[in-house]
């Protein structure tokens, strides 16, 4: 079969908007293939896709029934029935996709049982769905599956729950989902109700340079699950090499044979996956006795709830004519510190480019007692409806902004393969695109030990086991998680932290 590039790239802003409300994003054929080669087993018989879209399944499936020589038929649901015009476009026949009906999965899926389930389901986020939607789909699956999840579950999540509820004995299933349906806050109640109730075979990482959908902000895995008795272990694989026909051969191998340089796969203990997260790799001797709370704690950074208003650039504080006591210097942007320490030069850069280093800091002194200029940019602030906004409206009085001591550290919780720890070496406080870490001793060489762990590699590769993943490596690393931070044995040793501690808890504990 011809292959065609089924990766949809949306080209403006509005398109893309356009296809985040439907979650149209077409699953490329290398990943396709090795799904539905799954399901198919050696069997064949009819493939079911929820959401055919531009029908990267179904032309999978043709394509590996022949190689396998199985008898096979298509079914299907999609909500849009231009996606199916799509379908043609990219080579099905009207014969293929006569069997889709147009309408919504989860609210009008098929009554009979299916033998072989392939998806991409719409990543729709929680926070794009009504709440009476929300509310059928917690009803829906409780009543269908006995299962009630956290709020934040997307629409995918249900796609995933309700598919495995029509799996007939024996089925089987692969689904293609973003890295949250192991990594949010309902993932582990939904992870339990699937693995006492179905076998999960396998789970499929991808590398950054490896991601089926390079440019989306997601990390993608695929899960292959049968309706089968539970097994205590399972087989995870990070592919490493993109459109690699490889993924295909593995699965067909019964996830037993490929070659290192495109896939490597273990078997994991299933206790062991789940405690640590299916997109996460194994945790190995990497991670030791240590983790990052026993050494500092972490507060997230200022949140102003209005920027434009709380952060400022000089020349804005000169001509407004606030005193400068009435501000702190800070840091908004982690883009603002390329390097691993922030300097007082790089604050000087910063001022000189022009961005806003200056925090309003006011405790929530009387109001009187403040210079006019400083009075009139809150009466002015307050005309603007500042008081009014979400965060805002919870402080008293509004104005009062968070107050931080000065972290010796921040880490740059969100960016693409950039995480990182800071020195503050300019002593400046953070706003909420960093974490303020805070050495449990102010001790000055228990502090430059802590620097030697915090910037290791070994250290920071751990961020992988206790981030949010993204798309192209991006990990997302919250306060608590961060002080869960393994720190491995190798790392501690060599910065001779503990001795330092022990020597510590002699004298005074802190
Ligand atoms: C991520 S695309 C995947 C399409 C195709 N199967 C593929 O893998 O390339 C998801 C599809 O789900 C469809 N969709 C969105 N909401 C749906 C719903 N509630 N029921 C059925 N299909 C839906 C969208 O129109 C879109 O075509």
């Amino acid at each position: 079969m011809q292959k065609v590039n089924s990766y949809k790239i949306p080209s403006s802003g509005e398109a893309r908007e356009n296809l985040r409300k439907k979650g149209q994003f077409w699953t490329p054929d290398w990943i396709a293939e090795a799904m539905v080669d799954y399901v198919f087993a050696d069997k064949g018989g009819i493939l079911f896709d929820p959401a055919v879209g531009a029908g990267a399944f179904f032309r999978a499936a043709k394509l590996v029934a022949h190689e396998k020589k199985l008898p096979y038929s298509l079914s299907g649901m999609d909500i849009d029935s231009n996606a199916l015009d799509e379908a043609i476009q990219f080579g099905l026949l009207k014969e293929d996709i006569k069997n889709v009906k147009i309408g919504d999965f989860i609210f009008q899926s098929p009554k009979d049982k299916l033998s072989a389930i392939v998806a991409n389901p719409p990543y729709i986020r929680h926070h794009r769905i009504s709440l009476e939607i929300k509310e059928k789909l917690k009803r829906l699956s409780m009543e269908s599956a006995g299962i009630l999840l956290d709020g934040r579950a997307g629409l995918h999540i249900y796609f995933l729950i309700r598919s495995l509820t029509l799996l007939e004995e024996g089925g089987r299933l692969a689904f293609i989902m973003p890295a949250d349906t192991c990594e949010g806050k309902f993932s582990t109640d939904l992870w339990q109700w699937i693995t006492k109730n179905f076998c999960l075979d396998a789970v499929v990482t991808f590398a950054p340079e490896a991601s089926p959908f390079p440019d989306v902000d997601t990390n993608p895995l695929i899960f292959f699950i049968s309706k089968e008795l539970p097994k205590e272990k399972f087989v995870w694989a990070k592919c490493c090499e993109s459109k690699t026909e490889m993924l295909k051969l593995w699965v067909r191998s019964g996830f037993s044979h490929a070659s290192p340089n495109s896939i490597t796969f273990c078997i994991r203990d299933l206790s062991e996956g789940l405690r640590t997260g299916l997109s996460r790799p194994p945790m190995t001797e990497k991670t030791g006795r240590y983790i990052l709370g026993d050494f500092v704690h972490v507060v997230r950074g200022v949140a102003t709830g209005a920027n434009e208003f709380f952060f400022l650039t000089d020349e804005q504080v000169q001509q407004l004519g606030i005193p400068e006591e009435y501000f702190v210097r800070a840091i908004g942007r982690t883009r603002d510190v390329a390097a691993e320490e922030i300097t007082q030069q790089t604050l000087d850069a910063l001022r000189q480019k022009g961005r806003p280093t200056l925090l309003l800091s006011l405790n929530g002194e009387a109001f009187d007692d403040y210079p006019e200029r400083l009075k009139k940019y809150l009466l002015d602030g307050e005309k603007l409806g500042l008081p009014q906004r979400p965060l805002i409206s919870q402080r008293k009085p509004w104005y009062k902004t968070e107050i931080r001591n000065i972290p010796p550290f921040l880490f740059a919780y969100l960016g693409r393969r950039n995480v990182r720890f800071i020195r503050n070496t300019a002593r400046i406080i953070p706003l909420t695109g960093f974490l303020c870490v805070y050495p449990k001793s102010e001790d000055r060489e228990f502090v430059e030990r802590l620097w030697k762990i915090l910037n290791h590699p070994d250290t920071i590769s751990n961020l992988a086991l206790i981030g949010k993943s993204y798309g192209d490596g991006a990990v997302k690393v919250e306060p608590r998680a961060l002080e869960r931070l393994p720190i491995p044995d190798n790392v501690i040793n060599a910065s001779g932290l503990i001795l330092q501690l022990r020597l510590f808890e002699r004298q005074e504990p802190y």
